[in-house]
């Protein structure tokens, strides 16, 4: 129990959480708090001042934690990704929105009970888009954020429906009621690349192809990739997505001229990361085998993004472009992993 402001962390178990977490318990002055089905792994739990298991969608777990702590940040990571989704629709429309719904709720009640806007962090990612066809995939290039918003996946319609939810938290909420509740949530949005990671391989994403096939040429693993060599996506070394975090959140809100911002570092086809893993683990067995829908999905999404806007208003400039990510983060660090 706490009435000491703190961060609450959903999905923080998952691949973004463990980063986030890192750097965020490098503040021993705001502690934090963890909600996730799973249990956090050993050495990341020692920085969390309280650790639950258990749902987003359970209200009486989110009750306990409005009642015993004063939240003033949330990073809801917690999501079904992209190709999970489209194996059980309504169970990824239940956790990505309801279970976002049920967060805002939270947040908004921490925001009235102690009177400070709640910063509220919430990841979208790419598949908030959809390009109709190849040909205007070549022709859009770096898309802007509000282009192309007619994602083809339950995922990417939950994140795109999210982002306006929060929007709608942070400007709008019960409008139309004596005293208007607006501004008890102060809503910023990212939307993601493919993250790579040295630590973790993602599960149930779609743009899982990348580092599926570095971490299985460190580990000695064949690979046989699922798009076409020519599928080209834009993607982001992990430590620059959490560092992307932490510089949005931290901004002052007067330099926001927008709620959802696209981030980007490099955006390599298939076949350009096989040539670098080649490169660094002569050995690698890696093929192609397509799976024909799940190529489809990436081919909807951009080949590239328009991130102006956060380099501009808050600072966005990742360390790592394709060359020093692969040759000065992924590589070394997960030959070291896996020996
Ligand atoms: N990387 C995610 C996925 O593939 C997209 O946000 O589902």
């Amino acid at each position: 129990m706490s009435r000491h402001p703190s961060i609450l962390i959903t999905g923080a178990s998952g691949e973004m959480g463990h980063g986030l977490i890192d750097r965020l318990s490098q503040n021993p002055d705001r502690p934090i708090i963890t909600l996730d089905l799973n249990p956090l792994p050993p050495g990341t739990g020692a920085k969390v001042r309280k650790e639950f298991v258990g749902s987003i969608l359970d209200p009486q777990l989110l009750d306990r934690i409005h009642a015993e702590y004063e939240v003033d940040r949330v990073f809801h990571l917690a999501a079904l990704l992209s190709t999970r989704s489209e194996f059980s629709p309504a169970l990824a429309h239940k956790v990505n929105v309801e279970g976002t719904l049920n967060l805002l709720e939270f947040a908004q009640k921490e925001g009235e009970s102690h009177g400070r806007p709640v910063v509220f962090f919430y990841p979208s990612s790419i598949a908030a888009y959809g390009l109709p066809d190849a040909a205007t995939k070549t022709r859009a290039g770096r898309v802007k954020e509000d282009e192309f918003n007619f994602p083809t996946t339950m995922y990417g319609a939950n994140k795109l429906y999210c982002e306006h939810l929060g929007r709608y938290y942070d400007r709008h909420f019960r409008q139309l009621s004596a005293e208007p509740k607006a501004g008890k949530i102060d809503f910023r949005c990212i939307r993601f690349p493919g993250l790579i990671s040295a630590d973790t391989v993602p599960s149930g994403g779609t743009s899982d192809y990348v580092p599926e096939m570095i971490h299985a040429a460190a580990e000695r693993k064949a690979y046989a990739c699922f798009v076409q060599p020519d599928a080209r996506i834009p993607f982001m070394a992990m430590p620059d997505a959490v560092d992307a975090i932490l510089k949005l959140t931290a901004a002052d809100k007067s330099r926001l001229s927008r709620v959802v911002y696209n981030i980007g570092a490099f955006a390599p086809s298939a076949g350009e990361v096989e040539a670098i893993v080649r490169r660094a683990f002569p050995a690698a067995d890696i093929s192609y085998k397509l799976d024909a829908k799940r190529a489809a999905i990436v081919a909807s999404w951009p080949a590239d993004v328009d991130d102006s806007a956060a380099r501009t208003d808050w600072g966005l400039a990742p360390r790592y472009d394709l060359a020093s990510a692969f040759g000065e983060y992924l590589i070394p660090n997960i030959r070291k992993r896996y020996g």
